[in-house]
């Protein structure tokens, strides 16, 4: 079942509580939370207290994305925030081993993201390790952006790299999603689909729906 997390990014934050109370009629099983420090991208976004502030709003898993340098520093801070998600980039660390191993220490999953320039190759010495491996598709830093298509590859890439050793998991897609490209993701073997704002700028439970219905 492809699960479809939602990027609050592009949320009207004055709204933000009815806006993921929409998602969530809508059938998302993720809350996709973009937390960025102004150093490894270019803009600021969020932290820890938006995180808590909207964690008793919805059940949803917090699928949260770290973008941000030396993320070992604030894992503690973002599990007690009520992350259940914990992504960082391989790009954010020279330790990645280490950071895979401080989010595991408080009972949470670990993902690991790679920009676009970035082999799919960073990921293969962590496999046994990682819950879910994201593939952006485009350079983060900001929503509305256009996927990037050479990406698609990666993805395709990445799939073939997990059949190899028997492992199924989670293959995320995030940046220039919407309902046309999606398609390009899921075909490579992406199975969670993040989408900010495909979803947020319109009629945003009726997105969530039509995304879930074509995600199959
Ligand atoms: C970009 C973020 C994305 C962003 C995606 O750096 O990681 O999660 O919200 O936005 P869209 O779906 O608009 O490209
Ligand atoms: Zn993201």
């Amino acid at each position: 079942m492809n699960i479809l997390s939602p990027s609050i990014l592009s949320a009207n934050f004055a709204e933000l509580g009815n806006q993921m109370k929409a998602v969530e009629r809508g059938g998302a099983q993720y809350i996709h939370i973009d937390v960025m420090d102004g150093m490894l991208v270019p803009t600021i976004s969020y932290g820890m207290p938006v995180i808590k502030s909207i964690r008793d709003i919805t059940d949803l898993v917090f699928d949260v994305h770290l973008m941000i340098i030396d993320p070992i520093r604030y894992i503690k801070d973002f599990v007690d925030a009520g992350a259940d998600i914990i992504t960082f980039h391989y790009e954010s660390t020279n330790d990645a081993r280490a950071v895979i191993n401080e989010i595991h220490k408080y009972g949470k999953k670990a993902g690991m993201a790679i920009k676009p320039e970035t082999s799919v190759e960073a990921f293969r010495p962590y496999l046994n390790d990682l819950e879910q491996l994201l593939v952006m598709t485009v350079e983060p830093g900001f929503g509305g952006q256009q996927y990037i298509d050479y990406c698609t590859d990666k993805v395709r890439n990445t799939r073939a790299m997990l059949d190899m050793y028997g492992l199924k998991t989670d293959i995320q897609v995030d940046g220039g999603i919407n309902i046309a490209t999606v398609h390009h993701a899921l075909d490579a073997g992406a199975n969670v689909i993040v989408a900010g704002s495909a979803i947020f700028k319109g009629n945003i439970e009726e997105r969530t729906r039509k995304f879930l219905e074509i995600m199959g």
